[in-house]
Parts: C-alpha cells; sequence; structure tokens
C-alpha cells in the first residue's frame, strides 16, 4: 500500500509469556520497558481473563508498565473484553492482581489498557468510565483499525487485519480527543497511531496525549524519526 500504512494480521505469533521473560532478563535495556500481554488465540474468550492474570504475574518483576491488549482484531474474540460487564470483570481480576504482586514484589508497575479506534462515541465513554472506576494508570489509544474508508481503491485494502500508520493517523486523534474529554485528565493517555512526523506527534498531543508511541512510522522513516520528535518534545 503506498499509503504509508501497512496492514497486519499475524496475530501474537510469539513463543509465548515464559519465553519473552527469558529474553526480557537476558536484556541490557535501559529504559521504561513496557510488556504487552494478551489472551492466547486459543484460549476461548470467556476464559480469556485468566491469560491475562498468567502473563501478568510473570512479567510483573520485570515490566516498567503493563499494557494490556484488548483491542487486536487478529485475535478473534479479543475485542468482546472492551464492552460491558467483560470489560469491568477483566478490569477488576487485573487491579487485584496488580495490588497483589505490589505486595509481593515490594513493587507498583503501572498496568495501561490498550483499546481499538473502532468504536462509538458512547461506547468510548463506557470505557473510560469503567478505567476510572477501575482505577487503571493509564490507557493507550490505539490500536490498528479495521476500517478501510481512506485506503479504498488501494493495493491490499481488501485483505483482513489491522491497519496502521498514516491511513490511521486521524482517526486515533480523534479518539484521544474525546477520550480526553471524558477522563477530564484522571488518567493518562499514551497516543498511538500513525504518527510520522514531528507535527503529528504534536497533534497526538494537543488532543490529550502525555505520552506517545511510534510503530509504523518507525519503519517507514527509521530512527531518525525518533530523534527529531524527541528533540522537540
Ligand atoms: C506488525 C505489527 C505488529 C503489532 N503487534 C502488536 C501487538 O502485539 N500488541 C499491540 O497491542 N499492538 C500491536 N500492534 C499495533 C501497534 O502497537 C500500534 O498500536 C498501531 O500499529 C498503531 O500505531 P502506528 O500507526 O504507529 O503503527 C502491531 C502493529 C504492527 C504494524
Amino acid at each position: 500500500m503506498k499509503a504509508g500504512g501497512l496492514i497486519n494480521r499475524m496475530g501474537f505469533n510469539n513463543h509465548g509469556v515464559y519465553n519473552l521473560v527469558e529474553n526480557v532478563k537476558k536484556s541490557h535495556f535501559g529504559g521504561v520497558l513496557g510488556i504487552n500481554i494478551g489472551k492466547n488465540k486459543d484460549t476461548p474468550v470467556e476464559q480469556g481473563k485468566d491469560d491475562y492474570l498468567t502473563c501478568m504475574e510473570k512479567v510483573y518483576p520485570y515490566a516498567g508498565y503493563i499494557a494490556v491488549n484488548i483491542s487486536s482484531p487478529n485475535t478473534p474474540g479479543l475485542r468482546t473484553l472492551q464492552f460491558g460487564e467483560a470489560l469491568d470483570d477483566l478490569l477488576l481480576a487485573t487491579k487485584n492482581k496488580q495490588t497483589t504482586l505490589q505486595a509481593y514484589h515490594h513493587k507498583y508497575v503501572p498496568v495501561a489498557v490498550k483499546i481499538a479506534p473502532d468504536m462509538t462515541e458512547a461506547e468510548l465513554i463506557q470505557v473510560a468510565d469503567s478505567l476510572v472506576r477501575h482505577n487503571i494508570d493509564g490507557v493507550i489509544a490505539t490500536n490498528t483499525t479495521t476500517g478501510r474508508e481512506l485506503v479504498q481503491g488501494m493495493d491490499y485494502c481488501g485483505k483482513t487485519g489491522g491497519l496502521s500508520g498514516r491511513p490511521l493517523q486521524l482517526r486515533s486523534t480523534d479518539v484521544i480527543r474525546q477520550l480526553s474529554a471524558e477522563l477530564q485528565g484522571k488518567l493518562p493517555i499514551i497516543g498511538v497511531g500513525g504518527i510520522d512526523s514531528l507535527i503529528a506527534a504534536r497533534e497526538k498531543m494537543a488532543a490529550g496525549a502525555s505520552l506517545i508511541q511510534i510503530y509504523s512510522g518507525f519503519i517507514f522513516h527509521g530512527p531518525r524519526l525518533v530523534k527529531d520528535i524527541v528533540s522537540d518534545i
């Protein structure tokens, strides 16, 4: 696709949380390490919570923060965890687990929830309310989109998966703006989606993000992009 975007449909193709922990133990990375967790593809969504709690327990000692990913479009059923009772149930269990692990490890590891851009304003308001009620430490907005409005007629547009990069930029910024209006600073927003320039980074922050992440932009523009943005912000 020649639109500064890409479609990812890999799902969580990795060797699992035990392998991740072994890799992290070997790492000499000195920065803030966010570890992103999600349920296994073959775990029924009704039991998905158990996968999140297992992952939390394993990664907690090594993480700077934990990102609870309930928004990948490539794991069937995962996004249903963003709504209603399923969300409340997961957030309650997550918060309880965090409290137990904090006491055990004598350190507080913040938990951020990562959401999809494909939600209505009413749904976003409900998510924001739930995050505040459960005292979640942050929200990451957004994951990739299943929408294809801006890439109609382009190569690979019809492929399944999550679209990221430039075609996601506006939509994720809108989500951040709506969340920010709803949250009123009660928890920080980590903005992500199509950041491909300093201006795009500033737009995310102007919309209410206090931190930003870059994925596709790093692929298209390389480390220079990070340097340019960091030196400005
Ligand atoms: C190849 C690829 C793999 C990804 N894997 C994950 C993942 O495992 N967990 C997750 O929460 N988001 C994942 N994402 C989503 C990105 O973290 C990010 O939220 C999204 O791509 C939007 O940002 P961007 O436009 O800067 O890429 C992935 C994206 C891509 C392109």
